[in-house]
């Protein structure tokens, strides 16, 4: 069976304090919950304290980008050795608000997956379609193509190493989940593009649903069988709810 995978996104959230108080909850909460996996991807400033309040702990930790370059004049850029400094294990890549907020195409999205391998560390790629596209019937495209970058590029190789989050950008921040047979469908059509190259990487790649995750909609979700977990925004930085996403990804791998 596939691991299951809880990350939470705190996206531009935080405070030392605050921080401090969620990853104590938190880090309570999971203590008993040893059959998924559990990571945290918070802004670069807050690394250092993710690292020395997580090392040894079961809540791995992780930043939201990185910069495709090593090093350089890139004034404001974070590389990849940086995040590898402070025990990064994860970094999201290609989450739709950089996508469209940050006008990152996939071809840099490419780049900048091919840098977290090169570094060691495992991307958390985003894939995702808009309302308008769905309403287009082009869902399947959009995701295709978004995932055909990062395969032509990378290869299928690297996808044994990869995580994959099916975001669909109309789910994020609205309250609006895709319905778990949604989800589904799309995570299959995923599993299914990498199979088409490697029948055994897609068995085992972890494909995270990403978009209004909540305590009370998770276990339906990670109950579905080609849905290996989530990936969290607001939901993560409440501990209380945090946990039960947690709860719930233990549950469902038992
Ligand atoms: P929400 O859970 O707040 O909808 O955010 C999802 C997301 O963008 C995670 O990366």
């Amino acid at each position: 069976m596939r691991r299951k995978l809880v990350v939470g996104n705190w996206k531009m959230y935080g405070r030392l304090g605050r921080n401090k108080a969620l990853l104590e909850e938190v880090l309570k909460g999971i203590k008993d919950l040893n059959n998924a996996e559990y990571g945290v991807c918070v802004p670069y400033p807050y690394l250092a304290q993710a690292q020395s309040m997580l090392q040894g702990t079961k809540l791995a930790w992780g930043a939201q980008n990185l910069s495709q370059h090593e090093e350089g004049a890139f004034t404001g850029a974070v590389a990849p050795g940086m995040l590898v400094d402070f025990g990064c294990r994860y970094v999201i890549i290609g989450h739709s608000e950089r996508r469209a907020l940050f006008h990152e195409s996939n071809e840099i999205a490419s780049a900048k997956f091919d840098a977290a391998i090169k570094a060691g560390m495992t991307p958390i790629f985003c894939v995702g379609e808009t309302l308008a596209e769905r309403e287009g019937g082009v869902t399947e495209q959009v995701v295709a193509r978004q995932l055909e970058v990062v395969l032509n590029h990378a290869g299928v190789e690297a996808m044994a190493k990869t995580v994959i989050a099916y975001e669909p950008v109309w789910a994020i921040g609205t309250g609006k989940t895709a319905s778990p047979d949604q989800a589904q469908a799309v995570h299959a059509f995923i599993r299914q593009q990498v199979a088409q190259l490697d029948g055994q990487t897609a068995q085992g790649l972890c494909i995270l649903y990403g978009g209004s995750v909540k305590a009370n909609n998770s276990p339906e979700l990670f109950a579905m069988p080609d849905i290996d977990g989530g990936l969290i925004g607001g939901a993560s930085l409440v501990a209380e709810d945090f946990v039960a996403i947690c709860r719930a990804a233990h549950m469902a791998a038992q």
